[in-house]
């Protein structure tokens, strides 16, 4: 027996931000990074909100903490909003979805997303970090229930935040697509997404708007697909990597991927995606082949890193921390549903594949 399941309601395009207006809200917390606050997108929400009573958590910080979540968890408590509105990149979210569940008290979460990569806006995923590693929080009901995705908030993107958030959808939908809980509805939605991102990521990044909010749909494809079907050892080695070295997590996914496309052995499913998109290759074996090549030759049209050293990690710090990294790898959940069985060897392969380049 299958299961899928989306219980997120989505409005999407441009002025979908309005439709908080419809939800009645009383009580009101907006959960935020300072760039949003200063900007003032998060007053525009929290006007449209049209609650009575609105409360602001600001200070959430790129990767959140243990730590953070903790103080936003008293203030959920001593405010006890009925809805919590997430708004920012898949730290805002994680802050957000994190402090509900630990808060208590049910409010409804609204996640609105300004970057185009995590998917948090419809997983059960929450990623939390402490003492240097990052931990899944995997509950069914920190999964928001309404999800804005409004392209106006994309127009002001950097394009190196385009580049790694893109490259998280691309990872997002090439483990899904291959991973262990995956189904024909996950696989639809995980080859749709990467066809889209593949498509048009460089024309986003080149300062293109006008494919931003297909790419933003992509990100919530990926991100339905891979909260079902699961994700593999990059994601697993790339939590271990950004808790230990706090590099963008969309970057680390850059570097991993085409050496996980290598080893996965999924020939037959990457190996059609490949055709789709346009990469060719008369045999599966080719066809893979061409669709590492292709990310590798993306990724440097992005201007992202091929190597953990060029991501200024250095030769002295992984040497240091391997074994931490191996182990927390190997306890991450996400390594769970990769399609090969993954064992120490194995990511220790991948970690010595991508260090040096
Ligand atoms: N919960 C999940 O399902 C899931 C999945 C993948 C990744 N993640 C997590 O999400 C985090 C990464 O999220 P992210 O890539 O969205 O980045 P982010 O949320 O960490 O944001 C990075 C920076 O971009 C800025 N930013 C965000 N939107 C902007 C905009 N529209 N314009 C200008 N600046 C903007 C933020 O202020 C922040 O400084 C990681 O912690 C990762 O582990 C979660
Ligand atoms: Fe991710």
């Amino acid at each position: 027996m299958e299961k899928f399941e989306c219980s997120t309601k989505i409005y999407t395009g441009c002025g979908a931000l309005d439709a908080l207006g419809h939800l009645q809200i009383r009580r009101l917390l907006v959960v935020t990074d300072p760039y949003f606050m200063k900007s003032g997108t998060a007053n525009t929400v929290a006007q449209k909100a049209k609650a009575e009573k609105t409360e602001f958590f600001d200070g959430v910080k790129p990767d959140p903490s243990v730590e953070l979540v903790a103080q936003g968890t008293n203030l959920v408590r001593q405010f006890q909003p009925d809805t919590i509105v997430a708004l920012g990149g898949g730290s805002a979210m994680d802050c957000a979805k994190a402090m509900a569940y630990f808060g208590g008290g049910n409010p409804r979460l609204v996640a609105i997303p300004t970057t185009s990569g995590s998917g948090s806006e419809v997983t059960d995923f929450a990623i939390l970090t402490h003492n240097r590693v990052k931990h899944p929080l995997i509950q069914e009901n920190i999964r928001p229930s309404v999800a804005i995705l409004d392209e106006d908030l994309l127009q002001a993107l950097p394009a190196g935040l385009v580049a790694d958030a893109g490259f998280d959808v691309l990872s997002h939908a090439l483990e899904a697509l291959v991973a262990t809980h995956a189904t024909g509805f996950t696989r639809a939605l995980a080859t749709e997404a990467f066809c889209v991102t593949f498509t048009h990521l460089k024309a986003s990044f080149r300062g293109e708007l006008s494919v931003r909010g297909k790419i933003h749909e992509a990100a919530t494809m990926a991100g339905i697909a891979f909260s079902q079907a699961g994700l593999g050892v990059c994601h697993g080695l790339s939590h271990a990597l950004g808790g230990a070295f706090h590099v963008p997590h969309g970057r680390l996914n850059a570097i991993l991927l085409p050496a996980v496309v290598g080893c996965n052995q999924s020939t037959h499913l990457y190996g059609a995606l490949a055709r789709q998109v346009g990469l060719g290759g008369s045999t599966d074996t080719m066809a893979v082949r061409n669709l590492k090549n292709g990310l590798i030759r993306l990724r440097r049209e992005l201007q992202l890193p091929g190597s953990l050293l060029e991501a200024g990690i250095s030769r002295t710090q992984l040497i240091q921390h391997r074994q931490t990294l191996i182990d927390a790898a190997l306890k991450d959940p996400c390594c769970k549903t990769n399609p090969v069985p993954v064992d120490a060897p194995f990511v220790t392969e991948l970690l010595d594949a991508v260090s040096h380049g």
